[in-house]
This record gives C-alpha cells, sequence and structure tokens, in this order.
C-alpha cells in the first residue's frame, strides 16, 4: 500500500510538470485531488485497516496530499507568473498589443517660453528665475520708481498684506520681470547675459486682452562697451528666428525709468503685412517689447561702475505672442484650462 502510494505521487508530479494549461490544471486536480481520486479513496477507507497499517498509511497519505496541493498552488503561479494562462481565457495575453496611454503636452505658453529662451541661450544668454512674491525695492525703487512716481500708477499693484518692523508694506506681488535685474547685478559676476521669464501680477479685472497674471521675459546683458548697436541686433536677430526671417520690425523712441535711452520694438503686422488693419489698429505695427540702455543709477545701486561697465535690457509679454501666432482672439483661453482649446497645441 505505501509503495502504491509513492508511486502514485511521483506519477501525480510528473503528470503536472507537463501540464502547459490553465485548464489542464483543472483536469489534474480532480484526477489527484478530487473525489474521486485514489487518494481520497486511501484516506477514506484508512478506518478498515488495521490499527498499524492505518497509523502508516494515514500519515503517508496526508503526508502526499497536502505535497501536492502544494505542488499545484505552485504550478498554477507560475502559469499566472509566465502569462501563458490566457489560453483558457484567464490570464493576461501576453501577445496583445499594449493600449496607448494618452500623453499629456506642454502647455502653449510653455512651449512658447521653451522656444524664446532657446533663442536667447543660442545668442550666449542664461536662463534665471526670481521670486513672484517680490520686495516694493526690486520691483520699483531699484529701478527709479520711488514711492510717488508716476510710472506706478501704470502697473496696478496686489500688495502683500505682510508689515515690517516699520509697519510699512513692502511686499507686493511682482508687476514685471524686471524685477529680476537687480537681483542679477547684485548676485552674478561681470559680464551678464541673462533672460527672465516668470508670472507678473497685475490688480485689473479679466477681459479679452487682460488676465490679473500674465507671462513676461526681460533680458539683461552687461558688459564692456556693450552699445544700443548690440540691444538692436539681439533683438533684432531674435524677431527674425521667432517672426520669420524676413518680418520688419520698427524701433521707437518711448520711457521707462530704468533704461536711458528707452525704445519699444514693434514688428510687422501678422494679419495684414503692414497694410492696416483690426488687430494692429490700422498702423500696420504691432508693439512687442520695451527696452534700452539701463540706467546709470540702476547699474550704481547693485554696485556695478557704470563707466566701466554698459549694460541694455529689455521686457516684453509672452502671452501676445502665441495670440499673434495662432489668431487667439481671448487671452482667458490661455487660462481656461479647457483640453479642447488645449490640444490644438
Ligand atoms: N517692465 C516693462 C513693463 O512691464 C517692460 C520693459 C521695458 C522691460 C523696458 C525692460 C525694459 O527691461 O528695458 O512694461
Amino acid at each position: 500500500m505505501l509503495k502504491q502510494l509513492e508511486e502514485l505521487k511521483s506519477g501525480a508530479l510528473k503528470e503536472l510538470e507537463a501540464v502547459t494549461q490553465a485548464k489542464d490544471l483543472e483536469a489534474w486536480r480532480v484526477r489527484y485531488l478530487g473525489k474521486k481520486s485514489q487518494l481520497t479513496a486511501v484516506l477514506r477507507g484508512l478506518a478498515k485497516l488495521p490499527i498499524e497499517e492505518r497509523k502508516q498509511v494515514g500519515a503517508l497519505a496526508n503526508r502526499i496530499k497536502a505535497g501536492l496541493e502544494e505542488s499545484l498552488e505552485q504550478k498554477s503561479q507560475l502559469l499566472k507568473q509566465a502569462g501563458l494562462a490566457g489560453a483558457g481565457g484567464e490570464g493576461i495575453d501576453i501577445t496583445l498589443p499594449g493600449r496607448p496611454y494618452p500623453a499629456g503636452r506642454l502647455h502653449p505658453l510653455t512651449q512658447t517660453v521653451a522656444e524664446i529662451c532657446d533663442i536667447f541661450v543660442s545668442m550666449g544668454f542664461q536662463v534665471v528665475e526670481g521670486p513672484e512674491v517680490e520686495w516694493d525695492y526690486y520691483n520699483f525703487e531699484a529701478l527709479n520708481i520711488p514711492r510717488h512716481h508716476p510710472a506706478r500708477d501704470s502697473m496696478a499693484t496686489l500688495w502683500v498684506d505682510a508689515e515690517t518692523e516699520k509697519g510699512e508694506r513692502n511686499m507686493l506681488l511682482r508687476t514685471h520681470t524686471t524685477a529680476v535685474d537687480t537681483r542679477v547685478m547684485e548676485q552674478m559676476p561681470l559680464p551678464i547675459r541673462v533672460v527672465m521669464p516668470g508670472k507678473v501680477y497685475r490688480y485689473e479685472a479679466s477681459d479679452a486682452t487682460h488676465v490679473p497674471m500674465f507671462h513676461q521675459i526681460d533680458g539683461l546683458a552687461v558688459d564692456k562697451d556693450l552699445t544700443m548697436a548690440d540691444l538692436k541686433g539681439t533683438l533684432y536677430e531674435f524677431a527674425r528666428r521667432f517672426f520669420g526671417a524676413d518680418r520688419k520690425v520698427r524701433f521707437r523712441c518711448d520711457y521707462f525709468p530704468f533704461v536711458e535711452p528707452g525704445v519699444e520694438m514693434a514688428i510687422e503686422c501678422l494679419v495684414c503685412g503692414g497694410s492696416g488693419c483690426r488687430l494692429c489698429g490700422n498702423s500696420g505695427w504691432i508693439e512687442i517689447l520695451g527696452a534700452g540702455m539701463t540706467h546709470p543709477r540702476v547699474l550704481e545701486r547693485s554696485g556695478i561702475d557704470p563707466r566701466a561697465y554698459t549694460s541694455f535690457a529689455f521686457g516684453m509679454g509672452i502671452d501676445r505672442l502665441p495670440m499673434l501666432r495662432y489668431g487667439i482672439d481671448d487671452i482667458r483661453l490661455l487660462y481656461g484650462s479647457d483640453l479642447r482649446f488645449l490640444r490644438q497645441f
């Protein structure tokens, strides 16, 4: 009887070895561990055996049963892992191609920032960022805009209510990325060539052309003997690369407290090509940035000697650029998170 049981066991294991599909595994279980199996019959018949034999046969039969159950479980795991159990409708069919996972993409503004930075990086500029919550000093004072200066009126400011020890409210949400200029000049070794992209804030109601938070990028170069020609050459090259090689560019005088002289740069209207339309207000030109030679007082305040070094700076709104390029007529679309809009870029 004992020998018979051992044979039963080795036969069962050999057969189990050969099983490659989950449905065959079930047949194997019925044959060797099921109610009508030989093993079950032996266990049922134990009572009829003489006591000595009953002990021996009982112990062995139970051990074999436990062993077979364990082997079955192991085999079943193995088949699952191999992913081959699928033929019976269970498990994973590893021959099936994967489902494509919907990938996101960069927001059109992020794409624009990256494109602008790439252009300036290729001209030797470095990209740096400054804080969005800023001191009055960096946003205004250091840029020749003291308290009560009329230039403050043009930048409706969001103030942060935290008071200094003297009871003053000196903290604000920066109104332009020009606020980073002084921080850079205080910290970086000369010569400097940087662009400074980021979010800026103004206390304004939203409409098709205004939102209280938007994007700007400023640029700053400080070196020996930089002139207006370097400023124009740099911005002209940027316009060529961003808007196309034959896009005309116009510089005109403008006033910004932190530059002298100051200019504004416009490009030929992208819609009418210069003949005049609604977009350009019939002028044929679209202003895209302010620029100038950094004011000597601004350099001095950051510890740079304006007799030894000169500097040019520029700053532009980023949101207008994809709007012009793609004909987007409402700035709020850029901040609405509507996937039907965003998926187009
Ligand atoms: N910060 C100005 C604004 O927000 C734009 C600007 C003008 C930046 C002239 C400059 C500059 O760096 O030189 O309107």
